[in-house]
């Protein structure tokens, strides 16, 4: 990374949009780590842009983009001056594929540029970008639009990340890269790539970036041994992550459990050996419930470098949730009802998922389950190995018939929700569907344990609270960090 200081926060990348450009730009100008997330940054910057992009940031930062010719092409598709009426439903953008077209591998590239461009704008602080290793096809074009844009760090969880560290230290000398998918059903010795050649994509592009700093997300010493030692290039730290942080979790270790309400049971084998981290080497964060003075020097004590914070970032006025929602969850929490459920099985991905109790969207364990099922961006979609041999992609959320016809199990598919479309709705950019196709999409808010004292944020009297008053609560305790 471009500093020889760590950073004793780091924002973490909330996916879809949570943590967006507002958000990390906030953070890092208070001289913490502020992080984007690259997840699904293709839809939301078509979705932006037929809302007619308030202010003009999306167009400002794609007059930026430096590869001639793209940025208009994606205004001429998806630009509306003035909005699309709250009712039209949004233009469908490519699904995520192995061989993606070139219209699909412009948008990456550009949205995850846009998204750090304007993140860093005007400053010179430090802007992260933050990828899930489960959503494979997106990888390589993001990570090229992000470096393209000199994003200082690229942070990734949700799987094992071996082999990003060396793709990154391929783009960073202007290489063609390659990433292996994970294919269910593949034969032995079988194997499936994506690739992505900047050359090809810009033949009068630089021929070297400057290389981001990688940080790896995990829960285990296991996975932190084999990123420190066996990933396929450099690791810059290691992020320590506990099962009681925000969005998805690891799941616990050994036979599976649940409890009476039905979350999964965490016990001691899930706890991590800091000690045993400490001897790798590498900087390290902990993160899950790490929001508070007292944490933070928890954290330094046992020689971390810091903490990373997403909960409490995600209700602050910067954050890309819709504000009614934060309003709703703020109003929850200072009532002292604010819960989430660890649901085993909602996500797709089968991680267990973290899920706010919040009336009126998914979460809302009293209200209408939603009926409908419709795969339209498909971000979560596994790759899977048709008899032929060819490859086909099918999501356990997506209609039971069209998953079971792809070899899916009904047993697989029940009690998915389509974390996409539900996503999306939280950061106002749902999907709007006729009653016919079950009405529109609904919220599907996670936050880790934390939430139920989110409130703690607000100052008497106020409403809302700002990314750097979370900053500055943190760093209360840390003399050295005040200001910095
Ligand atoms: C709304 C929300 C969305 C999240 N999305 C992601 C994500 O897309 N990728 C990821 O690696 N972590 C994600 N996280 C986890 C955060 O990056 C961070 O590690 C976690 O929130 C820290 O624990 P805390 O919530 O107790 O502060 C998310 C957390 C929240 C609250």
């Amino acid at each position: 990374m471009q500093t020889t200081r760590l950073p004793i926060i780091i924002q973490g990348g909330m996916g879809a949009g949570v943590s967006d450009w507002r958000l990390a730009r906030a953070v890092s100008t208070t001289g913490q780590l502020g992080v984007v997330s690259g997840t699904a940054l293709d839809a939301i910057l078509a979705r932006r842009l037929q809302m007619g992009d308030p202010g003009g940031h999306i167009r400002r930062a794609l007059d930026h983009f430096p590869v001639p010719g793209v940025a208009a092409r994606i205004l001429d598709r998806y630009f509306v001056p003035g909005g699309k009426a709250a009712s039209a439903p949004f233009k469908s953008k490519p699904l995520p594929s192995e061989s993606p077209s070139k219209a699909a591998t412009e948008l990456l590239v550009a949205s995850n540029f846009v998204e750090v461009f304007l993140a860093k704008e005007g400053h010179d602080g430090l802007v992260g970008i933050n990828f899930l290793e489960k959503i494979q096809v997106p990888t390589l074009p993001s990570l090229y639009g992000a470096m393209l844009a000199g994003v200082s760090c690229v942070l990734m969880g949700a799987g094992i990340p071996r082999a990003i560290p060396g793709v990154i230290d391929q783009l960073a000398r202007g290489e063609g890269v390659e990433l292996a998918l994970d294919v269910q059903g593949a034969l032995k010795g079988e194997t499936f790539t994506t690739r992505f050649d900047p050359a090809a994509f810009w033949p009068e592009g630089p021929r070297t970036l400057a290389r981001p700093a990688f940080y790896a997300i995990i829960a285990s010493v296991t996975l932190g041994v084999v990123m420190a030692r066996k990933a396929s290039g450099r690791v810059d730290g290691l992020i320590i992550e506990g099962p009681t942080a925000g969005g998805h979790n690891a799941p616990p270790r050994g036979p599976q459990s649940l409890s009476i309400k039905g979350e999964p049971i965490y016990g001691e084998r899930d706890a991590v050996d800091l000690e045993a981290i400490r001897a790798l080497g590498l900087p390290f964060w902990l993160a899950g419930s790490y929001a508070s003075p007292a944490q933070i020097a928890n954290a330094l004590e046992a020689g971390a470098a810091g903490v990373q914070v997403g909960t409490a970032f995600a209700y602050c006025e910067e954050s890309g949730l819709d504000a009614t929602l934060k309003q709703q969850v703020l109003a929850l929490s200072r009532a002292g009802r604010a819960e989430v459920f660890t649901d085993p099985v909602a996500s797709p991905t089968g991680f267990p998922f973290k899920v706010v109790r919040v009336p009126g969207t998914l979460g809302d364990p009293e209200g209408p389950r939603r009926t409908h099922r419709l795969c339209d961006l498909g971000y979560l979609r596994q790759a899977y190995r048709k008899p032929d041999g060819s490859l086909g992609w099918r999501c356990s959320a997506e209609p039971v018939d069209d998953y079971v016809a792809k070899g899916g199990t009904p047993e697989d598919a029940a009690g998915r929700m389509c974390l996409c479309n539900g996503l999306t709705a939280n950061i106002g950019l749902g999907q709007a569907r006729s009653e016919a196709e079950g009405g529109p999409e609904l919220p599907l808010l996670t936050s880790g344990d934390d939430v139920a004292t989110v409130a703690r944020f607000l100052k008497p009297g106020a409403a809302t609270y700002r990314a750097a008053d979370v900053v500055e609560n943190l760093l209360s305790g840390v003399p050295a960090a005040a200001g910095a």
